[in-house]
């Protein structure tokens, strides 16, 4: 049983093919970073437009890779939301058309349901019921997933994605988009506890994540702080730039920002899922998402008493990919749940 799936619901056009919903014969991601990059963020009417330059190569390297014809598919998945959507119309779109053409069947999947299948695909073990947080830079939102995968919300951010918080960060400080990956590389080198923020006192939903108040807590300290050349300098190294080189430009006092930083956002995280593994009976955790990536989340995670094991992706499953999606769509194969060709992209879509 092999599905071709296709993502495209932010700034990654990627297609993969994954066999009976475990072995990825083939996952190719197209990354825009390079595109966005000038403009510190994702700009959607480029997304839309790289994604139709990129969708038909991605889509025939992903066949290639595999190293099967059009003729050995049995069913074309899609991510149709949540998501930007011009992006999201370009993958609906080429799928349908994909199964106009072929005859084959359309799935239809929740781009969320994909982050937590890239856990189930490399961990067929994880135990239900289990906690899933997904962390990434559009979400910050915990689920208790139930046997047989039925969803319950239990909280999200109220305000910034913990990705997004990292990425916002990390522009105030002068380095390049994304920089939720540069900041995790540098805060090793700096004290955890050298900068102290406050936490957000959570009116309502006490599980409920914040952290437009960390990102403003920064703000703060930047300005009260003569760091303008270190700044320049970071702005002008740009992307590509080894560990070395940023740490060569960003002294002790900043160093210590950024791991203080870190240390807070992992602790938001982490101390949610603590107390409702102690509150609900689970039988794993799950953490994904582009934020799962994060050295000192994993680190702090491994280290964690939750009382039961603790999944996530390995990095390339952990960012946006098709691979999970096409793990997610296998079990709506079995279960018959298919898509009709009136199938819409749907930018806010709940789980
Ligand atoms: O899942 P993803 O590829 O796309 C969304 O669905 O948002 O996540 C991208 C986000 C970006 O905000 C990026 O900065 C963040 O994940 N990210 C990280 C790390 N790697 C990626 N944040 C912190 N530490 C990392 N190592
Ligand atoms: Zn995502």
């Amino acid at each position: 049983m092999r599905i071709l799936a296709i993502e495209s619901s932010c700034d990654e056009t990627a297609a993969a093919v994954v066999e009976d919903g475990r072995t990825v014969l083939s996952s190719v991601v197209a990354s825009q970073i390079e595109t966005h990059q000038k403009y510190g963020g994702v700009v959607p009417e480029l997304a839309s437009r790289e994604h139709m330059r990129a969708i038909t190569p991605v889509v025939d390297e992903a066949l290639t890779r595999a190293g099967i014809a059009w003729s050995e598919l049995d069913a074309v998945a899609c991510t149709y939301g949540p998501g930007l959507l011009g992006a999201l119309l370009v993958g609906v779109t080429y799928a349908k058309a994909i199964c106009k053409a072929r005859g084959l069947p359309l799935i239809a999947v929740n781009h969320l349901e994909g982050h937590i299948h890239a856990v189930v695909l490399e961990h067929p073990q994880t135990a239900l019921p289990a906690l899933a947080l997904i962390v990434s830079g559009g979400h910050t939102h915990l689920y208790h997933v139930r046997g047989d995968f039925e969803y319950e919300l239990i909280s999200r951010t109220r305000d910034d994605a913990a990705g997004e918080a990292y990425d916002k960060v990390a522009k105030l400080l002068g380095f390049p988009y994304p920089g939720g990956p540069i900041l995790d590389k540098l805060a090793p080198y700096g004290d955890p506890h050298g900068v102290r923020f406050t936490r957000a006192n959570m009116k309502g939903n006490a599980l409920d994540f914040s952290f437009s108040g960390l990102k403003t807590a920064v703000l703060r300290w930047t300005e009260a702080h003569p760091i303008a050349d270190e700044i320049a300098a970071r702005r002008r190294l740009g992307s590509g730039t080894t560990v070395e080189e940023w740490l060569a430009v960003t002294p002790t006092a900043t160093r210590n920002l950024i791991a203080s930083f870190q240390q807070t956002v992992i602790d938001e995280l982490l101390s949610r899922i603590g107390k409702l593994a102690a509150e609900h009976p689970v039988e794993s955790v799950i953490i994904t998402g582009g934020v799962a990536c994060n050295a000192g989340l994993r680190q702090a995670a491994a280290q964690s008493r939750f009382g039961v094991p603790i999944y996530f992706p390995t990095p390339g499953l952990s960012t946006d990919n098709a691979a999970m999606i096409g793990a997610a769509a296998f079990r709506k194969f079995r279960a018959g749940d298919f898509a009709g060709m009136d199938l819409r992209a749907k930018a806010s879509l709940a789980l």
